[in-house]
């Protein structure tokens, strides 16, 4: 079968790989309809993340249709379309149980397999899903390649950063980054009350994403945020600020903006090796800081009738729809923002 592999530093390549089989009596095959390159994937793609297996192939985004099952899945069956979070959970430990699924003892992230252990991602035609009762949903009828594809990962992930920010509908809100995934955290602060939304980039189109959907746009290389935010909430600051970049630069910014008392809710993968503010800097603040991996299984019940909603408001962030076969072009333009690309679906 074909996939997107990885061969080193922003290296992809398309090509054959084995099929994946069933390992374990709670495993399913999934052929991969659609899928899609996540900024996440850039963290290995120009090795600042590091030690993923060269041929692994890559991705955490994707849907498609049950083709195998194992003897002791229960809920799904040949047949069934499926979201799929980008990591598997068992549905049943500690933290399962608790709506933190992306911290399940048994998770793996889809499209990382170090020293020849791990999971193959989804650019690819086949998928094997582990735990796929705990892991993966049935799709509802009707419901789009694209919608399917946001709920296992950034829409999950943009609604997480927001619900853990705290939004307060009559407050001031910062959103550092304006990618896909800050598009979403906008899109979902919104949903929750968020009126005087500020976004931050430095990449034009990407701003006027951000004005279409609800936020004051700031280019941060052309203006001051912290003046703007400050002039906007009696010299304050932000009482929520929501990091969506990942760079320590932008952990650096977003920390400047929020207010003493307020939230930083970071799900920028930062793979620096210190924050960016010292804890005396977060004392003075009394800063509250939440960040991690979105648990987006236990997402999935509460987030389907807003991404049903709007789901045609949703899909245009796939500004590319292209082969997989063109993946290894479609990393390149993605990574560089070229031809105003916010997001690609993938069909293998
Ligand atoms: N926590 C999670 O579970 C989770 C899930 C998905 C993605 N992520 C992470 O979210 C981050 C964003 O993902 P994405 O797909 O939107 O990535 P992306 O790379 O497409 O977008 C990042 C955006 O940030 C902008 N940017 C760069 N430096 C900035 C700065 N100093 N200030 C403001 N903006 C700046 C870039 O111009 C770009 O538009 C990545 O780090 C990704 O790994 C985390
Ligand atoms: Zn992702
Ligand atoms: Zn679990």
């Amino acid at each position: 079968m074909k996939a997107l592999t990885f061969h080193g530093r922003e290296t992809i390549r398309y090509e054959d790989i084995e099929e994946p089989v069933l390992e374990s009596p709670g495993d399913v095959i999934v052929r991969v309809e659609a899928c899609s390159i996540c900024g996440s994937d850039l963290h290995p793609y120009h090795e600042r993340e590091k030690g993923l297996d060269h041929g692994c192939a890559m991705g955490h985004e994707f849907t498609g249709e049950v083709v195998e099952k194992g003897s002791k899945v229960k809920s799904l069956q040949v047949g069934d379309h499926v979201i799929s979070p980008f990591t598997v959970s068992c549905g049943s430990c500690f933290y399962c149980r608790r709506g933190l699924s992306s911290r399940c003892v048994h998770s793996q992230l889809f499209g990382w397999r170090a020293q020849g252990k791990g999971l193959h991602g989804g650019q690819a035609t086949y998928v094997r899903v582990p735990m796929a009762d705990g892991t993966l949903v049935k799709r509802p009828d009707g419901l789009r390649d694209e919608t399917a594809i946001l709920l296992g990962d950034i829409l999950a992930t943009g609604y997480f950063c927001a619900r853990q920010s705290m939004i307060d509908p009559e407050g001031v809100q910062a959103v550092v980054g304006c990618g896909p995934v800050g598009l979403m955290a906008i899109w979902a602060a919104r949903k929750m009350g968020a009126q005087r939304i500020f976004a931050l980039d430095s990449v034009k189109h990407r701003l006027e994403w951000a004005e279409r959907w609800g936020a004051v746009p700031i280019n941060y290389m052309e203006e001051d945020p912290l003046a703007l935010i400050r002039d906007a909430t009696d010299g304050r600051g932000a009482d929520q600020v929501l990091e969506v970049v990942g760079l320590e630069t932008a952990v650096r910014s977003a920390f400047e903006l929020v207010r003493p008392g307020g939230t930083l809710s970071a799900v920028g993968v930062c793979t620096g090796t210190h924050l960016p503010f010292s804890p005396v800097e977060a004392y003075d603040q009394n800063l509250t800081y939440r960040i991690g991996r979105c648990p987006a299984r236990s997402l999935q019940t509460e987030l389907l009738k807003w991404a049903q909603e709007d789901a045609d408001q949703l899909a245009t962030l796939f500004t590319h729809h292209l082969p997989l076969g063109e993946g290894v072009e479609a990393y390149r333009m993605f990574d560089q923002k070229r031809d105003q690309c916010m997001k690609v679906l993938l069909r293998p």
